[in-house]
């Protein structure tokens, strides 16, 4: 018998939110319906992380895939980023969150980006929950744009080829100041990461789930997070 020492609460917590379109279908309504529903559960979510232990907590909002659905769909999504930005904001920065946004921001409209720099600037101070919003975020995007700009860096002399390893590359990422997730929770019964986090969740543990996101309550969260603790996280080491 090993002797299995039981996880902390994980200190990184990235949810991948799926399922919104189909809950809306389920019901005879439009998709954006489903999205409405899925911002609405975001900030139980949230304010649970404190309690469960969770310090940091990033969430899937809008993929640089996502830009393949309907103008309707697109263009709903982006109303509603910024309606939710403009109606959490007061909450969030008095219930200690700080938020920050990854992803790129170049194709993004210009209020949106102001409200999310709006945000950012205002919650920077506070310290209780990291939330991240990935906004137009796709991983691969995320390495080329971080190699783009550590090229640059080559290029003028300021860095060495040789000098550049993992953590080199790691530095000029969007998640720069974020710990690497130790949990990646995706709901709606998709087992795929479809381009989130894809190098730092390197050695994230996965939770794939049948709930569609709109019904992913505060309990179903506080259960996946006592599945992970009871897992066995060995980091390619043989367990001693
Ligand atoms: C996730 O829900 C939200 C976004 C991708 C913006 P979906 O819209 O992907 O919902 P399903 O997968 O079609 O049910
Ligand atoms: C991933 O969900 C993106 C978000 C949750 C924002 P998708 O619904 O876009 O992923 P696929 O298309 O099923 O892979
Ligand atoms: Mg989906």
């Amino acid at each position: 018998m090993g002797n299995r020492t039981e996880q902390s609460a994980p200190e990184h917590v990235a949810i991948i939110m799926d399922g919104n379109g189909r809950w809306a279908q389920a019901r005879g309504k439009p998709r954006l319906f489903g999205h409405h529903a899925g911002a609405r559960r975001v900030r139980e979510i949230v304010e649970s992380c404190p309690d469960l232990g969770v310090k940091y907590l990033t969430i899937f909002a809008f993929s640089t895939e996502n830009w393949k659905r309907t103008q309707t769909e697109v263009s709903g999504l982006m109303k509603l980023f910024k309606r939710y930005l403009m109606s959490e904001t007061k909450e969030l920065v008095s219930s200690g969150v700080c938020v920050r946004f990854i992803g790129d921001r170049i194709k993004l409209d210009e209020t949106l980006v102001a409200l999310m720099d709006d945000l950012e600037l205002l919650t920077c101070n506070n310290d209780k929950v990291h939330l991240t919003i990935a906004l137009n975020y796709g991983g691969r995007d995320e390495v080329a744009r971080a190699t783009k700009r550590l090229a640059r860096e080559v290029a003028a002399g300021r860095i060495d080829p040789e000098d550049v390893d993992d953590e080199t590359l790691a530095r000029f990422l969007d998640t720069y100041v974020l710990p690497d997730p130790d949990l990646v929770i995706r709901t709606s019964g998709e087992a795929r990461i479809s381009n989130f986090l894809l190098w730092q969740s390197a050695y994230a543990e996965y939770k794939f789930i049948d709930t569609l996101w709109p019904d992913f309550t505060r309990d179903e969260f506080a259960s996946v997070l006592a599945n992970y603790s009871t897992r066995e996280r060995r980091y390619g080491a043989v367990p001693g």
